[in-house]
């Protein structure tokens, strides 16, 4: 069903209006502030500057042990930004209330391990289906979308469905972080087959992690990616350009 990626360039665009949205994660706006303890970078500052270079959303992974994150920046967010706001989060039921406390548009499940430095894998769908089950209908049933980021593996996709799940985000982490061409084209076609079977079962696509400048092309001309989910490489670049052109140069490479 899908064109598949041929040599090591990626294929033009089928159609026109098929460019995923940009959501941005400012997680590293608020590990900046922790670093001091203070009050500043503001992650809420960052958002509306994100919102300005054309965000179509503002992803925050609000962590159990609150190392960047902190419960008031949901709070600001929630009223402050216009576009959609992502909780990323553990399926626990103080996460689950929080998010429904807070009105998030959408939520994206993920794990959480207290030492890890980002999130390393996707979630064990298929092995947490009973415990995931029920975080997500009484998500579902509080009107947010849900989410889970799963590795590109057709299982866990098919797993999701049975989850309940509206969407994946696929976890391209290994994709972003592998070397020499042969790699890089083998993770890419993980990447697309998982992408073709939620397609194929209707779900939501999304994907990131590990995303940056130069590595975002391919992955956004995968037909009917709904929304790209990126962070560290935006952040990095808003260091020297700020915020708003570090977001605007982001979604022109989306489109192109
Ligand atoms: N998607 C998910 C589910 C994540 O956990 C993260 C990292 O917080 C991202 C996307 C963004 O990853 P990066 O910061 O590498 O762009």
């Amino acid at each position: 069903m899908f064109i598949r990626i041929a040599g090591q360039t990626a294929l033009p665009r089928e159609k026109e209006n098929d460019v995923p949205e940009l959501g941005v994660n400012i997680d590293h706006v608020a590990t900046l502030r922790q670093a001091r303890g203070g009050a500043e970078p503001e992650p809420l500052m960052a958002a509306m500057a994100a919102q300005l270079g054309g965000a179509d959303g503002i992803t925050i992974h609000l962590r159990e042990d609150r190392r960047h994150i902190q419960d008031r920046d949901l709070v600001l967010l929630r009223q402050a930004i216009q576009v959609r706001l992502n909780l990323e989060m553990a399926a626990t039921n103080e996460m689950t209330g929080i998010a429904i406390a807070n009105r998030v548009d959408m939520v994206t499940l993920v794990p959480e391990k207290r030492q890890e430095l980002t999130t390393e894998g996707g979630l064990d769908v298929r092995g947490n289906l009973k415990g995931l089950k029920k975080h997500i209908s009484t998500l579902k049933k509080a009107g947010i979308e849900v989410s889970l980021f799963v590795d590109p593996d057709t299982d866990q996709v098919r797993a999701s469905l049975d989850a309940g799940a509206d969407c994946v985000e696929i976890h391209t982490g290994c994709y972003a972080n592998a070397r020499g061409r042969r790699v890089v084209k083998e993770e890419l076609l993980r990447i697309i087959t998982a992408s073709e079977e939620a397609v194929d079962l209707k779900l939501r696509l999304n994907a990131g992690h590990g995303l940056n400048y130069l590595n975002v092309r391919e992955i956004a001309l995968i037909p009917c990616m709904q929304e790209l989910n990126i962070g560290h490489s935006i952040v990095s670049r808003a260091v020297f350009v700020g915020m708003e052109r570090a977001v605007r140069e982001m979604k022109e490479l989306i489109r192109l």
